[in-house]
């Protein structure tokens, strides 16, 4: 059987990894300054996590969500604490597009409606209704198409307040756009959507599966503008890649038996992840060492000739170049061994590696991309 060939590959073939470090079947070692879509968030193969998901293996991998999963419990208790939230409650899932799908059904149970706005240059995921609420019309089967949502142009106030009503069901918005070439919300926009979802009844969504889990320099990236959602979508770091995805919901919407469900979502293996990294992220101050080192990457980039704009938060990282960024990018990686992403903008690649990346790699990034601008 061949596989399924959905996807462009560069002719790299990855055998092991250590923090930011990637060896390839060859023995050439890489810069890892992506985490394969944002995903590495305490480095590759963590010692903690290692121990503890080989722990739970050893132990018990897998039972179904109709036992108690003590874990789950350990899991929603760190996570609380360590995002603030010790008063939401956790559905656990698998991905980032589950955890939106399972957000916005959520929100339609709670106040039976339908209409669910989104906004300009969004990605939310690649099923049902995240991808109808994703803007990109190439990654739209027909099936996909519904009425129900709405795209509106992101950071307009007054488009925002145009299309709000008492049918509104939900709002969905990411904390920082990530695939949509790093776009932050303002924080006036945030504040007015949750001002009018709390006024027509509508649940603000807060799709932070990219932005969250410390990458920002706080927890949620949406916690800089000081607005709480009802909902928040998690997935991408929340395992380091393990897949795992959740959603933290507000006391206000109750849950009921039978009205979420998922056979893997939650299980041992997806638990010792989650937690492991939630350890390592407190144990090592990763959420200050993202703020830290952002801010020292960001203004590095700043004074870069053929850099025309710098945006981001903590270690979630757009840089905008005067040209196109794919031959900057595959320059990088073929040149200079360090991987790096792009966006759907075209001159807009992501920095987004660990969130213990050590300076000097950083350093060595710098160095490299100066002499990659400057030919
Ligand atoms: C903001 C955001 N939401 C949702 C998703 C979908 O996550 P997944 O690929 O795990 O389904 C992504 C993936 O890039 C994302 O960036």
């Amino acid at each position: 059987m061949k596989l399924f060939d959905v996807y462009p590959l560069f002719d790299i073939e990855p055998v092991k990894a250590e923090g930011s470090t990637i060896w390839d079947k060859d023995g050439v070692k890489y810069l890892d300054l992506y985490g394969g879509h944002a995903v590495i968030s305490i480095g590759h193969t963590h010692p903690h996590y290692v121990k503890k998901i080989t722990e739970q293996l050893n132990a018990i991998a897998f039972y179904s969500n109709s036992v108690k999963i003590k874990m789950q419990e350990e899991l929603a208790d760190k996570l609380g604490k360590l995002s603030g939230y010790t008063d939401y409650q956790l559905f656990l899932c698998n991905s980032g597009a589950e955890a939106n799908e399972n957000a916005l059904k959520l929100a339609s149970f709670h106040n039976g409606r339908k209409k669910i706005i989104s906004f300009s240059k969004a990605f939310h995921g690649r099923t049902s209704l995240a991808v109808a609420a994703t803007d990109d019309a190439k990654i739209w089967a027909p099936v996909n198409l519904t009425d129900n949502i709405e795209i509106l142009p992101f950071n307009d106030e007054s488009a925002f307040e145009k299309a709000m009503g008492d049918d509104v069901c939900a709002v969905i918005i990411e904390g920082i756009q990530g695939v949509g070439g790093v776009q932050i919300p303002t924080t006036n926009f945030l504040k007015k959507i949750k001002s009018l979802c709390e006024k027509h009844g509508a649940v603000m969504i807060l799709d932070e599966v990219q932005s969250g889990y410390g990458r920002s320099g706080k927890f949620f990236a949406h916690q800089y503008a000081d607005v709480k959602p009802d909902i928040i979508s998690v997935a991408k770091g929340m395992g380091n890649g393990f897949p795992v995805g959740g959603i933290l919901i507000t006391p206000h919407l109750k849950p009921k038996h039978g009205m979420l469900g998922t056979t893997f979502g939650g299980a041992y293996l997806a638990c010792a992840a989650a937690i492991a990294v939630l350890d390592v992220i407190k144990d090592e101050n990763l959420i200050a060492n993202s703020e830290t080192m952002g801010n020292y990457i960001m203004n590095e980039l700043k004074s870069i000739k053929g850099v025309k704009e710098v945006r981001g938060l903590g270690l979630m990282i757009g840089v905008e170049l005067e040209e196109a960024c794919a031959p900057i990018r595959n320059q990088l990686l073929s040149e200079y061994k360090m991987f790096l992403g792009s966006s759907s903008d075209k001159n807009t690649l992501r920095v987004l590696p660990a969130l213990n990346i050590k300076k000097e790699d950083i350093d060595s990034f710098l160095i490299a991309f100066k002499s990659v601008l400057s030919k």
